[in-house]
């Protein structure tokens, strides 16, 4: 082990994150029921130039008027090169920051960027005696961004997680698709021909599979939580499915819903099954009956238990805790 100990922030659920626009009252009412663990309220690319103003103040009073039953309340603000970014922080802090959990800070570029808002809230919080601390989440989203990730990810205290925006990613690395998220079916690589007959054939790659792993990476060597983006093709739920299984098996602890339909499927796959809940139990159980005997070596079913198993087996039972809890 190193003797640097990565310090983990603040422990939330967060299988799945619904995203909101902040100029639809309709639907900022029905997120209030979701079973996301997180909601975010988007001022956005999901809110046009002209309903930015209306935006804010629909969700300065969502969230103050909306019962949201103890769900982790995020609110995505524009960009910092933009005009309205000093106002989102400054008007729904001021006016709501008390239900605020978490400010989602979109195509995060340098960790000055983090460092803006972080000076931002933290003279807020200050002036308005606000008791707890307002996290950040950072996507990561732009050619700039996941050049800094490293820096981004270690700016501030209040880090969180990162997220990775596929969408404006795949713009800004000029990548040739246009759909949100997915495989592509350029992105494959072709088998050798079969010597009998010829015939040969194409398998489909991850072409996001790079961005993915290098954000778990620079999430958790900051003890902070990677999360999987959007999924564009709001039908297709075995496709959206796929997508997060991957992530999950990369090491990402949630992904976005930017349909109602998907917050029960991230649920899903984000959460540790039965099965693997009772065998980490077992785990912690043999490591406890272990110590009590003063056995140097635990072993389960005959084989011997590392100290990385226990440690995978207490987050696993710790989520599970969470989540009965919910
Ligand atoms: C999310 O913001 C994305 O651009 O994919
Ligand atoms: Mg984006």
């Amino acid at each position: 082990m190193s003797f640097k100990i990565v310090e983990q922030c603040t422990a939330r659920l967060n299988r799945s994150e619904l995203a909101v626009p902040g100029s639809n009252t309709k639907f900022l009412e029905k997120a209030a029921s979701s079973p996301a663990d997180i909601v975010f309220l988007d001022l956005e690319d999901a809110v046009a130039p002209d309903d930015k103003e209306q935006a804010r103040k629909n969700i300065i009073q969502a969230l103050n008027d909306l019962d949201w039953g103890g769900r982790t309340m995020s609110l995505r603000i524009n960009g910092l090169d933009t005009h309205y970014c000093y106002r989102d922080v400054v008007d729904v802090v001021e006016q709501a920051g008390d239900k605020l959990d978490l400010i989602m800070i979109p195509k995060a570029g340098t960790a000055a960027d983090i460092y803006a808002i972080d000076m931002l809230l933290t003279q807020i919080e200050t002036a308005k005696g606000f008791t707890h601390r307002i996290g950040l989440e950072m996507i990561i989203e732009t050619a700039l961004g996941m050049a800094n990730i490293d820096e981004i990810a270690a700016a501030s205290k209040r880090n969180e997680s990162l997220h990775f925006g596929v969408a404006d990613y795949a713009a800004s690395t000029r990548a040739r698709t246009t759909r949100i998220g997915g495989p592509h079916p350029d992105y494959v690589v072709l088998t050798d021909p079969d010597e009998e007959d010829g015939s040969r054939v194409s398998h489909w790659q991850d072409m996001w599979h790079y961005a993915i792993a290098r954000m778990v990476v620079a999430a958790r060597a900051n003890g902070l939580r990677p999360i999987d983006g959007p999924f564009g093709d709001i039908k297709d739920n075995d496709g959206y499915i796929a997508q997060a299984r991957r992530a999950a098996v990369l090491g990402c602890e949630g992904k976005w819903s930017i349909h109602p339909s998907q917050t029960e499927l991230a649920n899903q796959v984000f959460s540790p099954s039965e099965k693997d809940v009772a065998q980490a139990q077992r785990i912690l159980d043999a490591m406890e009956k272990a110590q009590k005997e003063g056995a140097g070596a635990v072993t389960l079913d005959g084989k011997l238990i590392d100290i990385a198993s226990i440690k995978q087996a207490e987050v696993l039972v710790k989520k599970a805790e969470q989540i009965a809890g919910r």
